[in-house]
């Protein structure tokens, strides 16, 4: 069973006339997710920071790129697997942290959907400190599919050791520490209906669950003390203190500059995470992908590199892991995934891009990622 195989499914269904109702296409997806979502939140997945230049840059730069195909090379078998953290993928994508996901099911239980489709397909998924449910109860629905978390670091230290304490004694495999979100960036969208969905007391659930929280919050409602907390401007001095909270995996999320990931691997982490945060935190930067290669080069093999912001198709997952990332993480397509269609929505997303990943190595003679790698052309077109 390979995942280009999905392909097949699909026209088979269609031999007895059964025609799937998911889109099959980035553009289609989208504008039936925004059909399907209440505006607001809408809004707020599709949103960006300014004008949301940076945001469409990180789509646009993957034309920048284009594989060349071989020949004769009979690449029957695609070997798409990645060992991480003595951790074996059966394929390098991810399901990237988005804090609401929680909302986008009609039972506002999506983190519980996404965990089920992580478990339908193997596909890791990171999730956010912002959920509806909390961390130990979406965990128990991602079967035996690895699970992440995502922390974003509030300013209690307490609460932040509680926080990856909990995630560990609950099963995740690893902390992704978020460090671009420590406010956030100026969202057009977002502010002309002045719509903030924690500040309206929504995925907040990891939070009101914990002891520590609640002791801080005291007789305080809980969104003025979420507000209160949520976002520490950590410092390089912060790193040493943020590794003693875990012997797991620890990984950094919003590396750009390769002095960053040089530094980050000197204090001791275990992975870098390459990513402006799908534009939706400072706009007037360079897309994602444009630095992915200095960073790659800048860790040098010593530690995993994950990446994410733009990735729409399968040819871009092809491309990101041509361009050196270990692990390629998929955003904004699943979570409309999540809107259309629910479990079988994200799970849909998932295998259309592994299909379409593996059957572009498949014609153009690629049977692992060492050959994207060397097969991978800057065009001069663009
Ligand atoms: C609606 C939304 C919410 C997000 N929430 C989080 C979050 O809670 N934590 C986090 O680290 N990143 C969050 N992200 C960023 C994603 O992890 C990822 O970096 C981004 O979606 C990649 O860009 P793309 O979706 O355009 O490909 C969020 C993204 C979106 C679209």
């Amino acid at each position: 069973m390979s995942f280009a195989d999905y392909q097949f499914e699909i026209y088979l269904d269609g031999l007895n006339g059964r025609v799937s109702d998911f889109p099959m296409d980035y553009a289609t997806l989208e504008s039936r997710a925004a059909e399907a979502l209440p505006p607001s939140l809408h809004s707020y997945i599709a949103g960006g920071a300014g004008d949301e230049a940076t945001q469409r840059r990180n789509a646009e730069v993957f034309a920048q790129w284009g594989l060349v195909p071989r020949m004769l090379v009979g690449a029957a078998q695609r070997d798409l697997s990645v060992t991480v953290w003595g951790q074996t993928f059966p394929s390098p994508i991810f399901l990237a942290p988005v804090g609401v996901v929680g909302l986008v099911t009609h039972d506002h239980h999506g983190d519980v959907a996404v965990a089920r489709s992580a478990a339908a397909t193997g596909v890791p998924a990171v999730f956010s400190t912002l959920m509806e449910d909390p961390l130990e109860e979406v965990i128990g629905h991602a079967g035996s599919t690895p699970s992440f978390f995502q922390l974003y670091t509030p300013t209690d230290r307490d609460l932040a050791a509680s926080l990856v304490e909990r995630a560990g004694r609950a099963g995740y495999r690893g902390i992704v520490v978020t460090l671009d979100t420590w406010v956030p960036g100026w969202r057009p969208r977002d502010l002309s209906t002045g719509n903030f969905p924690q500040l309206r007391g929504h995925v907040l659930a990891n939070y009101t669950s914990d002891p520590v929280f609640t002791k801080l919050a005291g007789s305080e409602p809980v969104v003025p003390t979420w507000a209160r907390i949520f976002g520490n401007p950590l410092t390089w001095d912060d790193l040493t203190w943020l590794r003693s909270l875990t012997d797991l995996p620890l990984i950094l999320k919003g590396i750009s500059h390769p002095d960053d990931a040089r530094r980050a691997i000197d204090g001791g982490v275990d992975g870098i995470y390459c990513s402006n945060h799908g534009g939706r935190q400072a706009n007037g930067g360079l897309g994602s992908l444009e630095l992915l290669p200095e960073v790659v080069e800048a860790c040098d093999g010593q530690v995993p590199v994950l990446f994410d912001s733009g990735v729409r198709s399968g040819s871009d997952v092809v491309t990101a892991l041509g361009l050196g990332a270990t692990m390629v993480g998929i955003g904004r397509p699943y979570v409309y995934g999540l809107a259309v269609g629910g479990v079988a929505g994200v799970t849909h997303v998932v295998r259309m891009l592994l299909a379409e990943a593996d059957l572009l190595m498949a014609v153009n003679g690629y049977p692992d990622v060492a050959a994207v790698r060397a097969n991978l052309r800057r065009s001069e077109r663009f």
